[in-house]
């Protein structure tokens, strides 16, 4: 039987608290492998909390995290440093603002977590990210500074910067909402090559054009938990839940666009 059957991730009554917040009050997710996960959902729903427990950047208060061939994880008990190291190494995230090293060149950022974290040898460090960056269309900037790119390039370095490290799952969090409108294209072009390919990738976006067209799933997050969940020709078109609802055509209206128009006004 193929590997392929069991979920590449099980996260189970994933919980989070900040003093009195209770951020995560028990998300349980599933990801397959090649599955491209969506989430959505109002500031503060605990969206970026979920991505940073899986990368191991936060240490969630209860809940198990399982990887495919790895230890479940369970975080209601003591965990060990090994566990987390061996889960923290299975995905890589890509931030809303790139985070790049400004005093590092791009291929110096790029090689800086297989060589230091991971032990790889400087010279394969060095191929995989030009063959990378090649792929991404910035060969040619491998020894520029990021202030010497555009917000959309230092992005695609950042994303570039993920996969250097070769990990299971790929987490991004707003990979486009700090861009200018024109250079947001360009990284959703990158994001979508990479789901044709068979990433398997957590995104939360509110690009909802581009979840409809690569998401297998698009989860609603409220107020630490998942609302609702479906395939994104349903939940984008036809949520079940009135929350929903409400939070989609929120988005969908322009935030100081005019209110519709009373119906007598016609
Ligand atoms: N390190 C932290 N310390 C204290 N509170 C935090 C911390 N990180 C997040 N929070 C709180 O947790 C809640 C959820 O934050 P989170 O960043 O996960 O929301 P989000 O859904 O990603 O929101 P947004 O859409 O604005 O990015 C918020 O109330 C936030 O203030
Ligand atoms: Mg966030």
């Amino acid at each position: 039987m193929s590997p392929t059957d069991t979920p590449l991730l099980q996260v189970t009554e994933l919980e989070k608290s900040f003093g009195a917040n209770r951020v995560l009050a028990g998300v349980d997710l599933e990801v397959r492998r090649g599955d491209v996960l969506v989430l959505i959902g109002p500031s503060g729903s605990g969206k970026t909390t979920v991505l940073r427990c899986l990368n191991g950047l936060e240490t969630p208060d209860a809940g198990v995290v399982a990887f495919d061939g790895g230890p479940a994880v369970d975080f209601s008990t003591k965990v060990t440093k090994a566990d987390r190291t061996a889960l923290r190494d299975r995905s890589a995230m890509v931030f809303q603002h790139h985070n790049l090293f400004p005093h590092l060149t791009v291929i110096q950022n790029v090689i800086e977590g297989p060589v230091q974290a991971h032990g790889v040898a400087k010279a394969d460090a060095v191929a995989r990210a030009e063959t990378l960056l090649a792929r991404v269309g910035l060969a040619e900037k491998r020894d520029a500074y990021p202030s010497e790119l555009s917000g959309g390039q230092q992005q695609r370095v950042g994303i570039v910067r993920a996969l250097a490290l070769q990990p299971q799952l790929l987490l991004f969090d707003e990979p486009t909402s700090a861009l200018d409108p024109e250079l947001v294209g360009e990284v959703l072009t990158v994001l979508r090559e990479l789901a044709n390919e068979g990433w398997t990738m957590v995104i939360v976006t509110h690009e909802l054009g581009f979840a409809r067209e690569v998401a297998d799933e698009v989860l609603f997050f409220d107020e630490g938990v998942i609302v609702e969940r479906g395939a994104p020709s349903e939940l984008l078109r036809q949520p079940k839940k009135e929350r929903t609802q409400r939070f989609l055509n929120r988005l969908l209206r322009p935030l100081d666009g005019p209110e519709p128009a009373a119906e007598d006004d016609a």
